[in-house]
C-alpha cells in the first residue's frame, strides 16, 4: 500500500488540529498495514509556486535544455507520479476558505492526459484508490445555517471525484472556536471516525 499524507495548516504539529488528526490516521493505516509505503508532503513548509508560464510549458513540454524549463518538467512529473502512486491520500486542511498551498498542489497535477483525459464523451478520470480529507475549521459548515459557505469539503471531493477516487471519506473538526467543549467534542468525534472506518 502507498500512502500520500498531505498536511496544509499554517501551524506546525504541537498547534495544529489536522496536523494531528492526519499524523494519526497515517500512523493507524501505518499499523494495520505495516508494508506500507508513505509519503509526506508538507504544502505550508514547502509550498509549490502558482501556476505561471514555465509551468504551463512543462505540462506540455518536450525533453528541453532550457535548465529551468526541465527543472520544472522534473518536479511536476514527480508531482503527478507520486498522487498516481498513491493507494491512499490523506490531505490535512484547515479551512481558510480553500489554503492556496493546496489549491496550488491541485493546480499542478490538474492535467487532461495526465490524471484525467477528455473523450468525445467527455472526462475520463484516470485515478483509483481511497481519499481521506481531515478539515478543521473554527465554525460549522457540516450543517446549519452557514452550510452553504463550505467550499472546501466540496470541492476536495469533487476534484478526487473528478480524478477517479470516487471514495473520499470527510472527516471534520468543526467548530474548533466556540469554546472548548466545542473544541474537545470535535476532536475526539473526528479522531472516532476514522478508527471506525473501514480498511479495504
Ligand atoms: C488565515 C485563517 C483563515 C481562516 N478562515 C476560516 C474560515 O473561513 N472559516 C472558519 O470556520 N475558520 C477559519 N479559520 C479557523 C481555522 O479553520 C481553524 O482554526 C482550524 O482549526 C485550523 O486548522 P489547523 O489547526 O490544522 O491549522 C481560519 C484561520 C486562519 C488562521
Amino acid at each position: 500500500m502507498n500512502i500520500l499524507h498531505i498536511d496544509a495548516s499554517a501551524s506546525d504539529s504541537n498547534a495544529s488540529h489536522t496536523r494531528r488528526l492526519s499524523s494519526e490516521l497515517v500512523a493507524w493505516l501505518g499499523t494495520a498495514n505495516p508494508d506500507a509505503t508513505i509519503v509526506y508532503r508538507d504544502l505550508f513548509a514547502n509550498p509549490l509556486p502558482h501556476v505561471d508560464t514555465t509551468i504551463r510549458d512543462a505540462w506540455t513540454g518536450e525533453d528541453s535544455s532550457d535548465t529551468k524549463l526541465a527543472e520544472t518538467m522534473r518536479r511536476f512529473k514527480a508531482l503527478v507520479d507520486e498522487l498516481k502512486a498513491a493507494d491512499v491520500v490523506v490531505v490535512g486542511s484547515p479551512m481558510f476558505t480553500v489554503p492556496s498551498t493546496l489549491k496550488a498542489r491541485v493546480d499542478h497535477v490538474s492535467i487532461a492526459g495526465q490524471i484525467f483525459g477528455y473523450t468525445a464523451e467527455g472526462p475520463r478520470d484516470l485515478l483509483s484508490g481511497r481519499v481521506y480529507l481531515i478539515l478543521s475549521s473554527g465554525g460549522i459548515y457540516s450543517r446549519g445555517p452557514f452550510a452553504a459557505y463550505d467550499h472546501l469539503s466540496t470541492y476536495l471531493t469533487a476534484i478526487f471525484n473528478f480524478f477517479g477516487i470516487q471514495d473520499v471519506e470527510v472527516i471534520q473538526a468543526e467548530g474548533i472556536a466556540y469554546g472548548p467543549e466545542q473544541h474537545h467534542a470535535a476532536m475526539t468525534s473526528a479522531a472516532k471516525k476514522f478508527r471506525r472506518s473501514p480498511l479495504d
